[in-house]
């Protein structure tokens, strides 16, 4: 064993001992039932057929592959195909499952899965976004509907959710998954998992959820995509793994490993991460996937050949095999040189069967395929309807001098930007089954959501990116912004004619959707260079400009915030996005998304994240610098935006911080109440939130952790009292040996607006 493993394993086995604690579940009537079928089954399989269930391959395009390519379709026939992603439609699908019950010899149907991230042709906004609604109970009825219109469209799994916390938005990743904190991240975990599994998987509209990508995949070193990942198990256990095992305990159905060397053996071959901490401790029954050719992936990592690796990842814990083919290969080669037991292939195959049981797939193959549904529940009003309201939930107001925002329905507005006039853009990155081509614009948004007496005027004023290189790797897959080939100066000079015609400037800059998600890591995180050009020419002509940000990541906008009066934050907003940015712009909806990520001052600034450790040098309240403090000459340690941050067109008084006692043990709780007041002209919503710090603790501790939150709408004028109940689970962390607990001493709460800006009591546990 090398050495790097051979620690790993060391600090595996000690975290064994204690850690999250074991868990087992009651074995019911219709786990029996189950149970006794499948072993009946099992007990015909040959290697060969257990091996082939073990075998994930793709259909092809969502839209155009054909499933019963030749490849595809000899292999299902002969058994060795255990499910098919990427392929949808209730015919397409009908057919592959066709071979496979009719013409195969054990007649095992198959699973299809695909990657419905944020919505299915009904598509939410991106997961950063979605997260900043801190609305658990519209997370979750998105995630409802894309079971329903997937689930119609013949599939019956998704790779969903993403849980991977991330502190890093130089990885284009951040954008899929529910930014930077634990707590807030295992909510939208669960309300996920719950969204697309409902209370029975086997129903005709419920889907499997995958949760991904198993694990640490957001902490990968420079933001990098695919990066290596080295971290104490003090920071996995309290901050990064939360999520995941949020998910499982949801129950979610399967797992998905990721690409990333997690401190020195790779995920997909990491035993201690799928064996020990997920099977035994958390007691996960489900199966694990493995990410898109993440087997064949060991060999570059340098972990031996394709039979080698695929020998590794089995007997770490990985049931399914993601495309690369390694398992299906090599596997019967391992078992007769045993290098696996074919036990190991036996128990692996009996997780997959039991997914398809727990599917319904046994008693109907076809239950998921229906034309009738696909034609009456996919894109239906009222789906789009929850689109348009969620998008505008997850909008995040980051400035608004002067009220500028909302916007007069009359006069002239000149909508100017490269991301303006482009349709395919607005439903964001993993959004594979959008019709990027009937999604509007928000030029045709705005035209459509106007008043009769306001004129738009439009145009472009900048390409997206100077070097058309780049812009050619940020448009991929059907997300063009065509360029314009006249010179930069002919380009702003036309925008800057069309805004002196009018009233107000809205500049629709960013990030293409293409600039964030998979591969897609920046050093900078600057609005390109080009874009921020025809920004200053906006603002040099003296009309109010309000800068609406498309970005799947925190930008760098240090410069913005000193210069443009209103900057709101549109991210990427799925089918509605341009309805639901003319809601905000024009007050139909006043904007209540607060940032799940830290937006930093400046790259050199990350990780930047609010659950910071103290140090033992921290920086004096009230400065910015000081000679031997934990601080930089250059720039304070001071976020641009702080995580929870985001404004209303109205504003929030917090008073009167409250607490039911100062002191409480074991089996107590303590409440502590907020007063909330609407002191603003109109009505709106505000995500209340409560933050604990442990002042001293046998290891150190964040210096706030949020650990509670309630959405609340108040009228104009309205005051409401908002209470929090705190008990010792909230205060539990895992210690220095790993275990979970709580530890008497003294602690602050923190409630507020954000992060930042709150009140704070006191008060002690004694146990
Ligand atoms: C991604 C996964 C995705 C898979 C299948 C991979 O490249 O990392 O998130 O589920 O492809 O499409």
């Amino acid at each position: 064993m090398r050495k790097a493993t051979y620690l790993f394993f060391l600090a595996a086995l000690f975290s064994l001992s204690s850690g999250f604690a074991q868990q087992k579940k009651a074995v019911t009537a219709t786990d029996q039932k189950m149970n006794t079928f499948i072993k009946n089954l099992l007990s015909k399989m040959t290697l060969e057929e257990k091996i082939g269930q073990l075998n994930l391959l793709t259909g092809g395009e969502a839209t155009t592959g054909s499933v019963v390519s030749t490849g595809v379709e000899s292999k299902i026939k002969n058994g060795q195909v255990g499910g098919i992603f990427s392929l949808t439609t209730p015919a397409r699908i009908r057919k592959a499952q066709e071979i496979a019950v009719n013409q195969t010899r054990l007649k095992i149907p198959i699973i299809f899965g695909q990657d419905v991230i944020h919505g299915y042709k009904t598509t939410f906004p991106i997961p950063l976004a979605l997260s900043c609604s801190w609305d658990m109970s519209l997370i979750e009825k998105t995630a409802r509907i894309a079971a329903v219109e997937a689930t119609a469209d013949g599939l019956n799994w998704t790779f969903s959710p993403m849980v991977d916390i991330s502190r890093d938005p130089r990885w284009g990743r951040i954008s899929e998954g529910s930014g930077e904190d634990t707590y807030l991240g295992s909510e939208i975990a669960k309300a996920m998992v719950k969204g697309y599994q409902g209370d029975d998987l086997s129903k005709y509209n419920t889907m499997m959820a995958c949760v991904k990508h198993f694990a640490l995949y957001g902490a990968a070193e420079s933001g990098r995509d695919y990066n290596t990942t080295d971290m104490s198990l003090n920071r996995m256990y309290n901050e990064y793994l939360p999520p995941y095992k949020a998910a499982v305990d949801a129950g979610a159905g399967s797992v998905m490993t990721s690409f990333n060397d997690i401190n020195g053996v790779p995920a997909t071959a990491n035993k201690w991460l799928m064996t020990d901490l997920l099977r035994k401790q958390w007691g996960f029954d489900g199966f694990v996937v493995t990410d898109y050719t993440a087997v064949n992936e060991l060999i570059d990592h340098g972990l031996g050949d394709l039979q080698a690796v695929s020998a590794l990842s089995i007997n770490a814990g990985v049931e399914m095999d993601m495309v690369g083919e390694g398992f299906l290969t090599t596997l019967k080669k391992s078992v007769q040189e045993g290098k696996v037991k074919e036990q190991q292939i036996t128990n692996a195959c009996r997780l997959v069967l039991e997914a398809k049981y727990k599917l319904g797939l046994f008693d109907d193959p076809f239950r998921y395929c229906s034309e009738e549904r696909a034609k009456n529940e996919i894109l239906t009003p009222e789906h789009l309807k929850v689109a348009r309201e969620t998008a505008s939930q997850s909008f995040v107001l980051l400035k608004n001098q002067g009220q500028i925002l909302p916007l007069k329905n009359t006069g002239t507005v000149a909508l100017i930007g490269p991301l303006a006039n482009t349709g395919s853009n607005m439903p964001g990155t993993w959004s594979v089954n959008s019709d990027l081509k009937n999604t509007i614009s928000l030029l045709d948004g705005l035209k459509a959501n106007a008043g009769a007496d306001l004129k738009i005027l439009h145009s472009m004023g900048a390409n997206l990116l100077t070097d058309p290189e780049y812009q050619k790797r940020a448009t991929m897959f059907g997300r063009d912004i065509p360029r314009d080939n006249r010179s930069e100066e002919e380009m702003i000079n036309e925008a800057v004619a069309t805004a002196q015609k009018s009233d107000v400037v809205v500049a629709a800059l960013g990030e293409s959707s293409e600039m964030s998600g998979e591969s897609s890591s920046r050093t900078n995180l600057d609005i390109p260079e080009p874009q921020k050009r025809l920004l200053q020419a906006l603002l040099k002509t003296g009309k109010p400009v309000v800068l609406v940000l498309f970005t799947g990541r925190p930008l760098t906008l240090k410069w913005e915030d000193e210069n443009v009066p209103a900057i709101l934050n549109v991210w990427f907003g799925g089918t509605e996005a341009a309805n639901a940015i003319s809601d905000v712009l024009f007050g139909k909806v006043n904007p209540s998304g607060k940032l799940t990520a830290t937006f930093p001052q400046n790259v050199g600034q990350i990780p930047l994240y609010y659950s910071q450790k103290n140090t033992g040098r921290p920086l004096e309240q009230g400065k910015w610098f000081s000679k031997f403090r934990s601080n930089y000459l250059d720039v304070s340690n001071e976020p641009l935006y702080p995580f929870g941050y985001g404004l209303s067109y109205t504003s929030f008084d917090y008073s009167n911080l409250k607490l039911s006692k100062t002191n409480f043990k074991a089996g107590e709780t303590i409440t502590a109440t907020i007063t909330v007041k609407n002191t603003g002209a109109v009505e709106g919503k505000e995500v209340v939130q409560m933050y604990i710090r442990d002042l001293v603790g046998s290891t150190t501790r964040p210096v706030k952790e949020l650990k509670g939150f309630q959405k609340i709408s108040l009228k104009a004028g309205e005051s409401k009292d908002v209470s929090f109940k705190i008990s010792i689970e909230d205060l539990k962390f895992y210690n220095a040996d790993l275990k979970f607990v709580a530890e008497p001493g003294d602690f602050k709460i923190f409630i507020g607006t954000n992060s930042r800006d709150n009140s704070e009591a006191s008060f002690q546990l004694s146990l």
